[in-house]
């Protein structure tokens, strides 16, 4: 199984295409209807490779100046989005994250075609207007002659030796906003994007610091408890998972920790920040050393991809949630499963923990928050509500305990009274996805990133929007 097959809310789904605009839409409902219908090919198309090895295209003078008109904008050797760099010829041939995206000789197995042809998703240019015909043309032809690299002497380097007027993407790639988080004393917020994270003043929209070189999406955050190391992680869907350790202060990576068979969907931190905790789609906890990046043990009893993980304020339990629709109570000490909770009727997005550590909510699919009290052989459920007409995204619980936040695939961030599940207020007309959603340390906040890339930041009095912080402001 792969992250793209999920079935639930997966943020690995949409981020396939990272720039295309994309509508809440329900769990399970598949691509959005917003494709580009793609015009069928030429009769060109049923010829042999062979016909053209005679006039086979140049590399340098028919295939570049098509990169450098369409795709160089996202693709150049310091953006790489995919992990692609199509800036010179050496380094097409590495290919993206998903390996090669050309086959010599073989367009129809070439990533490369694939994808400005219409035939594989996501299509290239991403966002942007399909190429002309004659385009697509020269590239398949080019790719079945052979792809062959420029003549010696002959050298291509599209952003700087290529003469092209200003490349920019045709679509602005929006920083998109995948994981959020507070830093304890609530001085910055940091934002986990495609590939990067954003550590920006809460009070203000400046952005710090920027983390780079990140894997893929960055899904989940998680700050030391005090606050002097951030934890990001994400990883490459059905490959593997990665974990970024930064050092806040001075925004040095500490260590880069790769494991899981596939991406990581959430990492917490040991209040004593000696270890981190990491759950991943391949359906397995893992608990390493952060002064090490040693593997200490893995947690296995999940059947399904763990989506949510936090450890109690005491560090003694560790608690996930699944789309195995469990949520699970752990000894991270000793990696011994406690106890079970399987009152959910779907999988499991988030979790949140009451700073007591006493009481565990839980949400997703099935559009409930539950919320448990916490025993030491077992859970009790003590509230259970249909808090919204869609599937629930992410959860928080204020710093004080007395409010429970969730956000909705319906559109929606509502905020209830935890001891009751009250609502208090429903915010609704959210432009897009929250993917990231939690109080502010002194409780006097509510940030909500989302999909888009657009960040509000409520206040918890009024619940109003304090600032329209748009991160493309960068
Ligand atoms: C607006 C930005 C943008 C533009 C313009 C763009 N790309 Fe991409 N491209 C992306 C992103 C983002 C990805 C990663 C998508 C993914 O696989 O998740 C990507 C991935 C790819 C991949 C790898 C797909 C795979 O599955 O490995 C290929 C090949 C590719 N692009 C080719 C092109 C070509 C050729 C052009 C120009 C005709 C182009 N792109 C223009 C953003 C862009």
């Amino acid at each position: 199984m792969r992250c793209k097959a999920v079935r639930s809310i997966d943020p690995a789904r949409r981020q396939e295409d990272p720039g295309r605009e994309v509508r809440p839409r329900i769990a399970g409902s598949g691509r959005t209807s917003a494709r580009r219908a793609w015009t069928p090919f030429a009769l060109a198309a049923l010829l042999a490779p062979a016909a053209w090895a005679a006039d086979a295209p140049s590399f340098a003078k028919d295939v570049a100046p098509i990169f450098a008109k369409n795709c160089i904008g996202c693709h150049a050797s310091g953006t790489k989005l995919g992990a692609l760099s199509l800036s010179t010829y050496e380094e097409m041939l590495q290919g993206g994250h998903r390996g090669p995206v050309v086959a010599p000789g073989k367009s129809a197995e070439s990533r490369l075609y694939l994808v400005i042809a219409g035939k594989a998703d996501p299509g290239m240019p991403l966002g942007g207007e399909k190429l002309a015909a004659g385009e697509i043309e020269t590239i398949r032809k080019w790719i079945d002659a052979g792809a062959k690299g420029p003549a010696a002497g002959e050298t291509v380097r599209l952003s700087s030796a290529v003469k092209v007027p200003e490349i920019r993407p045709r679509v602005a790639v929006k920083p998109q906003i995948f994981s959020l988080a507070f830093q304890p004393g609530g001085k910055m917020i940091a934002l986990g994007g495609f590939r990067e994270v954003r550590l920006r003043e809460t009070g203000s929209s400046k952005v710090v610091r920027t983390l780079g070189e990140h894997a893929d999406a960055v899904r989940s955050l998680a700050f030391s408890r005090d606050g002097t190391l951030l934890a990001a992680a994400g990883g490459l869907p059905g490959r593997k998972g990665e974990v970024r350790i930064w050092s806040v202060e001075d925004g040095k990576l500490q260590r880069t920790i790769e494991g899981h068979a596939d991406c990581i969907y959430a990492a917490a931190f040991s209040p004593d920040a000696r270890t981190v905790a990491t759950s991943s789609y391949d359906k397995l906890i893992k608990i390493w050393e952060v002064a090490s990046g040693r593997e200490l043990r893995t947690l296995k009893d999940h059947i399904d991809a763990v989506y949510a993980l936090a450890f109690t304020p005491d560090g003694t339990r560790l608690i996930s949630g699944a789309a195995d629709r469990t949520v699970k109570i752990w000894n991270p000490a000793t990696g011994e499963r406690l106890y079970t909770m399987g009152e959910p009727a779907d999988g499991i997005n988030a979790i949140a923990i009451h700073p007591t550590g006493k009481l565990v909510a839980a949400a997703g699919l099935d559009k409930s928050i539950r919320v448990w009290s916490l025993g030491d052989r077992s859970g009790t459920l003590l509230h259970s509500l249909i808090a919204h007409e869609d599937a629930i995204l992410r959860i928080a619980w204020s710093s004080d305990g007395k409010l429970l936040a969730s956000a909705s695939a319906d559109g929606t961030i509502k905020v209830f009274r935890a001891e009751d599940l009250t609502e208090i207020k429903s915010i609704g007309g959210q432009p897009d996805w929250v993917y990231g959603i939690e109080f502010s340390p002194d409780g006097k906040l509510l940030a909500a990133g989302r999909f888009d890339g657009s960040l509000s930041i409520y206040d918890t009095q009024k619940f109003n929007d304090l600032t329209e912080l748009r991160t493309a402001s960068r």
